[in-house]
Protein backbone atom coordinates (compact mmCIF):
# COMPACT_ATOMS: atom_id res chain seq x y z
CA UNK A 1 0.00 0.00 0.00
CA UNK A 2 1.80 3.64 -0.73
CA UNK A 3 2.62 4.90 2.24
CA UNK A 4 1.80 8.97 1.52
CA UNK A 5 -1.48 10.17 1.11
CA UNK A 6 -1.40 13.77 1.00
CA UNK A 7 -3.53 14.68 -1.71
CA UNK A 8 -3.80 18.22 -1.31
CA UNK A 9 -5.88 20.22 -3.67
CA UNK A 10 -7.25 18.88 -7.12
CA UNK A 11 -10.03 19.05 -9.24
CA UNK A 12 -12.24 17.25 -6.97
CA UNK A 13 -11.33 20.10 -4.12
CA UNK A 14 -14.22 22.95 -5.41
CA UNK A 15 -16.85 20.27 -5.81
CA UNK A 16 -16.65 19.29 -2.56
CA UNK A 17 -16.41 22.82 -1.17
CA UNK A 18 -19.74 23.57 -2.91
CA UNK A 19 -21.33 19.98 -1.32
CA UNK A 20 -20.45 21.25 2.02
CA UNK A 21 -21.54 24.83 1.03
CA UNK A 22 -25.02 23.55 0.78
CA UNK A 23 -24.57 21.03 3.39
CA UNK A 24 -24.24 23.18 5.74
CA UNK A 25 -26.29 26.29 4.72
CA UNK A 26 -28.93 24.09 4.27
CA UNK A 27 -29.14 22.93 7.96
CA UNK A 28 -28.42 26.63 8.65
CA UNK A 29 -31.97 27.88 6.72
CA UNK A 30 -33.90 24.47 8.17
CA UNK A 31 -33.23 25.38 11.83
CA UNK A 32 -33.93 29.04 11.95
CA UNK A 33 -37.37 27.61 10.61
CA UNK A 34 -37.55 24.71 12.70
CA UNK A 35 -38.56 25.48 16.73
CA UNK A 36 -37.50 22.28 18.20
CA UNK A 37 -33.65 22.25 17.95
CA UNK A 38 -32.55 24.74 20.54
CA UNK A 39 -28.57 24.08 19.36
CA UNK A 40 -26.56 23.44 16.51
CA UNK A 41 -23.31 21.35 16.99
CA UNK A 42 -21.03 20.98 14.20
CA UNK A 43 -18.29 18.19 14.33
CA UNK A 44 -15.84 18.48 12.14
CA UNK A 45 -13.58 15.31 12.77
CA UNK A 46 -10.53 16.15 9.75
CA UNK A 47 -10.55 19.93 9.54
CA UNK A 48 -7.26 20.09 8.04
CA UNK A 49 -5.12 23.65 7.90
CA UNK A 50 -8.04 25.75 7.22
CA UNK A 51 -5.82 27.03 4.13
CA UNK A 52 -8.70 28.03 1.68
CA UNK A 53 -7.98 26.13 -1.96
CA UNK A 54 -9.60 29.47 -3.55
CA UNK A 55 -7.24 32.16 -1.70
CA UNK A 56 -10.34 34.98 -2.52
CA UNK A 57 -12.99 33.36 -0.47
CA UNK A 58 -11.83 31.37 3.07
CA UNK A 59 -15.14 30.99 3.59
CA UNK A 60 -16.62 29.07 1.19
CA UNK A 61 -12.98 26.69 0.35
CA UNK A 62 -12.30 25.37 3.23
CA UNK A 63 -14.21 23.64 6.26
CA UNK A 64 -13.63 25.32 9.11
CA UNK A 65 -14.42 28.40 6.72
CA UNK A 66 -17.23 27.01 5.67
CA UNK A 67 -18.77 25.98 9.26
CA UNK A 68 -17.35 29.53 10.83
CA UNK A 69 -18.88 31.50 7.98
CA UNK A 70 -22.36 29.99 8.16
CA UNK A 71 -22.69 29.81 11.52
CA UNK A 72 -22.95 33.40 11.29
CA UNK A 73 -26.17 33.08 9.70
CA UNK A 74 -27.86 30.87 12.68
CA UNK A 75 -30.72 32.33 14.96
CA UNK A 76 -29.79 29.82 17.03
CA UNK A 77 -26.51 28.72 19.22
CA UNK A 78 -23.75 26.56 17.19
CA UNK A 79 -21.10 24.42 18.85
CA UNK A 80 -18.32 24.13 16.06
CA UNK A 81 -15.66 21.27 17.67
CA UNK A 82 -12.75 21.11 14.89
CA UNK A 83 -10.31 17.91 14.90
CA UNK A 84 -6.67 17.73 13.52
CA UNK A 85 -4.65 14.80 14.34
CA UNK A 86 -1.64 15.93 12.74
CA UNK A 87 0.46 18.26 15.25
CA UNK A 88 2.13 20.72 12.35
CA UNK A 89 -1.30 20.68 10.56
CA UNK A 90 -3.05 21.21 13.98
CA UNK A 91 -0.72 24.48 14.35
CA UNK A 92 -1.53 25.76 10.93
CA UNK A 93 -5.02 25.56 11.21
CA UNK A 94 -4.48 27.33 14.94
CA UNK A 95 -2.40 30.43 13.00
CA UNK A 96 -5.41 30.22 10.01
CA UNK A 97 -8.15 30.65 12.45
CA UNK A 98 -6.51 33.56 14.26
CA UNK A 99 -6.00 35.06 10.67
CA UNK A 100 -9.64 34.82 9.20
CA UNK A 101 -12.21 34.34 12.23
CA UNK A 102 -11.88 38.48 12.87
CA UNK A 103 -12.80 39.50 9.76
CA UNK A 104 -15.80 37.06 10.28
CA UNK A 105 -16.86 39.10 13.79
CA UNK A 106 -15.17 36.27 16.29
CA UNK A 107 -12.65 36.69 18.95
CA UNK A 108 -10.17 34.37 20.71
CA UNK A 109 -10.76 34.00 24.22
CA UNK A 110 -8.36 30.90 24.63
CA UNK A 111 -5.66 29.68 22.69
CA UNK A 112 -7.94 27.23 20.69
CA UNK A 113 -11.12 29.01 20.88
CA UNK A 114 -13.16 31.91 19.35
CA UNK A 115 -16.88 33.16 19.78
CA UNK A 116 -19.28 35.17 18.59
CA UNK A 117 -22.20 35.97 20.21
CA UNK A 118 -23.26 32.38 21.60
CA UNK A 119 -21.81 30.79 18.66
CA UNK A 120 -18.20 29.17 19.48
CA UNK A 121 -15.45 27.47 17.13
CA UNK A 122 -12.89 25.50 18.91
CA UNK A 123 -9.68 23.45 17.77
CA UNK A 124 -8.55 20.48 19.43
CA UNK A 125 -5.20 18.80 18.25
CA UNK A 126 -6.63 15.02 18.45
CA UNK A 127 -7.84 12.25 16.32
CA UNK A 128 -11.68 12.75 14.99
CA UNK A 129 -12.12 8.96 15.92
CA UNK A 130 -11.93 10.03 19.63
CA UNK A 131 -14.47 13.30 18.97
CA UNK A 132 -15.78 13.70 22.20
CA UNK A 133 -19.74 14.06 23.02
CA UNK A 134 -20.21 14.80 26.40
CA UNK A 135 -21.62 18.10 25.67
CA UNK A 136 -24.60 17.01 23.09
CA UNK A 137 -27.84 17.50 24.24
CA UNK A 138 -31.25 16.11 23.36
CA UNK A 139 -32.54 19.57 21.86
CA UNK A 140 -29.03 19.42 18.89
CA UNK A 141 -29.30 19.00 15.65
CA UNK A 142 -25.75 17.64 14.92
CA UNK A 143 -24.18 17.63 11.66
CA UNK A 144 -20.37 15.88 11.24
CA UNK A 145 -18.17 16.19 8.19
CA UNK A 146 -15.94 13.54 7.56
CA UNK A 147 -13.33 14.63 4.84
CA UNK A 148 -9.95 12.29 4.94
CA UNK A 149 -7.87 11.72 2.21
CA UNK A 150 -8.48 8.53 1.67
CA UNK A 151 -11.25 5.95 2.80
CA UNK A 152 -8.20 4.36 4.89
CA UNK A 153 -8.29 7.42 6.92
CA UNK A 154 -12.26 7.29 7.75
CA UNK A 155 -12.21 9.40 11.02
CA UNK A 156 -15.65 8.61 11.80
CA UNK A 157 -15.80 5.67 14.76
CA UNK A 158 -18.10 2.95 13.99
CA UNK A 159 -20.06 3.54 16.96
CA UNK A 160 -20.23 7.78 16.11
CA UNK A 161 -24.03 7.81 14.17
CA UNK A 162 -25.32 5.41 16.64
CA UNK A 163 -23.99 7.57 19.95
CA UNK A 164 -25.56 10.91 18.02
CA UNK A 165 -28.67 9.53 17.44
CA UNK A 166 -29.26 7.92 20.87
CA UNK A 167 -28.03 11.78 22.44
CA UNK A 168 -29.76 14.20 19.57
CA UNK A 169 -32.66 15.46 18.34
CA UNK A 170 -31.24 15.33 14.66
CA UNK A 171 -27.81 14.14 13.13
CA UNK A 172 -26.57 14.47 9.61
CA UNK A 173 -23.27 13.23 8.50
CA UNK A 174 -21.14 13.99 5.49
CA UNK A 175 -18.46 11.89 4.03
CA UNK A 176 -15.74 12.81 1.78
CA UNK A 177 -14.42 9.42 -0.15
CA UNK A 178 -11.18 9.08 -2.44
CA UNK A 179 -11.83 4.74 -2.83
CA UNK A 180 -8.56 4.42 -4.91
CA UNK A 181 -6.53 7.35 -3.86
CA UNK A 182 -2.67 7.08 -4.28
CA UNK A 183 -4.10 3.26 -5.33
CA UNK A 184 -5.22 2.31 -1.96
CA UNK A 185 -7.64 -0.46 -3.79
CA UNK A 186 -4.51 -2.44 -4.27
CA UNK A 187 -5.57 -4.00 -0.85
CA UNK A 188 -6.34 -7.21 -0.66
CA UNK A 189 -10.34 -7.66 -0.16
CA UNK A 190 -10.03 -9.83 2.68
CA UNK A 191 -7.85 -9.79 5.79
CA UNK A 192 -5.26 -12.40 6.62
CA UNK A 193 -4.75 -11.89 10.88
CA UNK A 194 -8.28 -12.22 12.63
CA UNK A 195 -7.49 -9.99 15.05
CA UNK A 196 -7.89 -6.96 16.32
CA UNK A 197 -9.87 -6.08 13.68
CA UNK A 198 -11.99 -2.79 15.91
CA UNK A 199 -11.56 -0.23 13.95
CA UNK A 200 -9.72 -1.75 10.90
CA UNK A 201 -9.66 -0.68 7.05
CA UNK A 202 -6.75 -2.63 5.86
CA UNK A 203 -9.07 -4.76 3.59
CA UNK A 204 -11.48 -3.63 1.39
CA UNK A 205 -14.09 -6.15 2.74
CA UNK A 206 -13.78 -3.20 5.92
CA UNK A 207 -15.08 -0.57 3.33
CA UNK A 208 -18.27 -1.66 3.64
CA UNK A 209 -18.99 -2.27 6.69
CA UNK A 210 -17.58 1.39 6.92
CA UNK A 211 -20.54 2.27 4.79
CA UNK A 212 -22.89 0.80 7.27
CA UNK A 213 -22.36 2.33 10.25
CA UNK A 214 -23.76 5.24 8.84
CA UNK A 215 -26.65 3.23 6.97
CA UNK A 216 -27.10 0.99 9.70
CA UNK A 217 -27.92 4.01 11.87
CA UNK A 218 -30.00 5.93 9.64
CA UNK A 219 -32.81 7.88 11.42
CA UNK A 220 -36.07 6.94 9.81
CA UNK A 221 -36.75 10.37 8.19
CA UNK A 222 -33.41 10.91 6.41
CA UNK A 223 -31.76 9.11 3.68
CA UNK A 224 -28.57 9.25 2.21
CA UNK A 225 -27.47 9.70 -0.80
CA UNK A 226 -24.34 8.48 -2.69
CA UNK A 227 -22.67 10.94 -5.35
CA UNK A 228 -19.34 10.18 -7.15
CA UNK A 229 -17.20 10.87 -10.43
CA UNK A 230 -17.97 8.21 -13.06
CA UNK A 231 -14.89 8.15 -14.65
CA UNK A 232 -11.90 9.30 -11.67
CA UNK A 233 -8.65 7.09 -11.24
CA UNK A 234 -9.27 8.08 -7.29
CA UNK A 235 -12.94 7.12 -7.24
CA UNK A 236 -14.19 10.42 -5.06
CA UNK A 237 -17.71 9.93 -3.89
CA UNK A 238 -19.61 11.86 -1.47
CA UNK A 239 -22.39 10.41 0.87
CA UNK A 240 -24.61 12.96 2.51
CA UNK A 241 -27.65 12.38 4.17
CA UNK A 242 -30.78 14.73 3.92
CA UNK A 243 -34.23 14.98 5.03
CA UNK A 244 -36.23 12.34 2.66
CA UNK A 245 -38.83 15.44 2.20
CA UNK A 246 -35.94 17.52 0.53
CA UNK A 247 -35.13 14.35 -1.62
CA UNK A 248 -38.36 13.85 -2.81
CA UNK A 249 -38.47 17.48 -4.09
CA UNK A 250 -35.34 16.60 -5.92
CA UNK A 251 -33.48 19.38 -3.96
CA UNK A 252 -30.42 17.40 -3.25
CA UNK A 253 -29.99 15.98 -6.86
CA UNK A 254 -30.37 20.51 -7.73
CA UNK A 255 -27.51 20.81 -5.43
CA UNK A 256 -25.20 17.66 -6.86
CA UNK A 257 -25.81 18.87 -10.13
CA UNK A 258 -24.74 22.57 -9.73
CA UNK A 259 -21.58 21.31 -7.29
CA UNK A 260 -20.21 19.22 -10.39
CA UNK A 261 -20.41 22.14 -12.58
CA UNK A 262 -18.69 24.29 -9.61
CA UNK A 263 -15.86 25.28 -11.88
CA UNK A 264 -17.62 25.72 -15.06
CA UNK A 265 -15.97 22.29 -15.95
CA UNK A 266 -18.30 19.72 -16.66
CA UNK A 267 -17.65 16.32 -14.78
CA UNK A 268 -19.69 13.39 -15.39
CA UNK A 269 -20.81 11.94 -11.82
CA UNK A 270 -23.87 9.14 -10.97
CA UNK A 271 -25.60 9.13 -7.97
CA UNK A 272 -27.97 6.66 -6.40
CA UNK A 273 -30.11 6.82 -2.68
CA UNK A 274 -29.90 4.52 -0.10
CA UNK A 275 -33.20 3.79 0.55
CA UNK A 276 -34.80 4.78 -2.18
CA UNK A 277 -32.76 3.14 -5.08
CA UNK A 278 -30.88 0.45 -2.67
CA UNK A 279 -30.08 -1.39 -5.64
CA UNK A 280 -28.03 1.19 -7.25
CA UNK A 281 -26.43 2.59 -4.43
CA UNK A 282 -25.33 -1.07 -4.04
CA UNK A 283 -24.14 -1.19 -7.73
CA UNK A 284 -22.18 1.90 -7.17
CA UNK A 285 -20.79 1.13 -4.14
CA UNK A 286 -19.62 -2.11 -5.15
CA UNK A 287 -18.10 -0.16 -8.10
CA UNK A 288 -16.05 1.84 -5.66
CA UNK A 289 -14.55 -1.11 -3.66
CA UNK A 290 -14.43 -4.39 -5.56
CA UNK A 291 -11.40 -4.47 -8.71
CA UNK A 292 -12.86 -4.83 -12.40
CA UNK A 293 -12.51 -8.39 -12.06
CA UNK A 294 -14.62 -9.23 -8.81
CA UNK A 295 -17.17 -6.85 -10.47
CA UNK A 296 -17.39 -9.19 -13.46
CA UNK A 297 -17.07 -12.55 -11.48
CA UNK A 298 -20.16 -10.61 -8.98
CA UNK A 299 -21.99 -9.80 -12.68
CA UNK A 300 -21.45 -13.28 -13.88
CA UNK A 301 -20.69 -16.00 -11.00
CA UNK A 302 -18.68 -18.88 -11.22
CA UNK A 303 -21.35 -22.00 -10.91
CA UNK A 304 -19.54 -24.16 -8.53
CA UNK A 305 -19.74 -27.30 -11.40
CA UNK A 306 -18.44 -25.18 -14.71
CA UNK A 307 -15.68 -26.06 -16.47
CA UNK A 308 -15.24 -29.74 -14.28
CA UNK A 309 -16.73 -31.48 -17.55
CA UNK A 310 -19.75 -32.99 -15.34
CA UNK A 311 -22.01 -30.23 -16.08
CA UNK A 312 -24.42 -33.07 -18.26
CA UNK A 313 -23.94 -35.46 -15.27
CA UNK A 314 -26.97 -37.20 -14.32
C1 LIG B 1 -8.61 16.30 3.08
S1 LIG B 1 -7.90 17.04 4.47
C2 LIG B 1 -9.21 17.96 5.17
C3 LIG B 1 -9.60 19.18 4.43
C4 LIG B 1 -10.67 19.99 5.11
N1 LIG B 1 -11.79 19.18 5.54
C5 LIG B 1 -11.17 21.08 4.21
O1 LIG B 1 -12.17 20.87 3.49
O2 LIG B 1 -10.62 22.17 4.20
C6 LIG B 1 -7.81 15.74 5.63
C7 LIG B 1 -7.22 16.15 6.96
O3 LIG B 1 -7.72 15.28 7.96
C8 LIG B 1 -6.70 14.97 8.86
N2 LIG B 1 -7.08 13.67 9.44
C9 LIG B 1 -7.09 12.45 8.84
N3 LIG B 1 -7.55 11.51 9.68
C10 LIG B 1 -7.86 12.16 10.83
C11 LIG B 1 -8.40 11.74 12.08
N4 LIG B 1 -8.68 10.44 12.31
N5 LIG B 1 -8.61 12.66 13.05
C12 LIG B 1 -8.29 13.97 12.83
N6 LIG B 1 -7.77 14.43 11.67
C13 LIG B 1 -7.57 13.54 10.69
C14 LIG B 1 -5.44 14.92 8.02
O4 LIG B 1 -4.30 15.14 8.83
C15 LIG B 1 -5.70 16.06 7.05
O5 LIG B 1 -5.21 17.27 7.55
Amino acid sequence: MPKSMDVGISHHTPIKHAIMCEFVGKEVRAANRLGWFERLVWIDLTAGNAIAANPDAWSESCSPGILASLAAFSDKPVVIDLYEKNPDTYAALLDNLAANLPALGYERFEEHKWRIGATEVRAWNGDGREAGVDHIRRSDAVLVLNDPNGITEWAMHRRFTAVLDSKAKGIRTLSCVGFNVAGIKRAPFQRDQHAPRTDSVSARSEWYELIGSVTDYLPERLDLMLAGFTRDSSQWAYLFSSPKVWRDKGEEEEVIGKAFTATGEVHDYEFAWFKRDREKFNRLVDRRILTKAELAELENPVLPFEGSGEEDAA
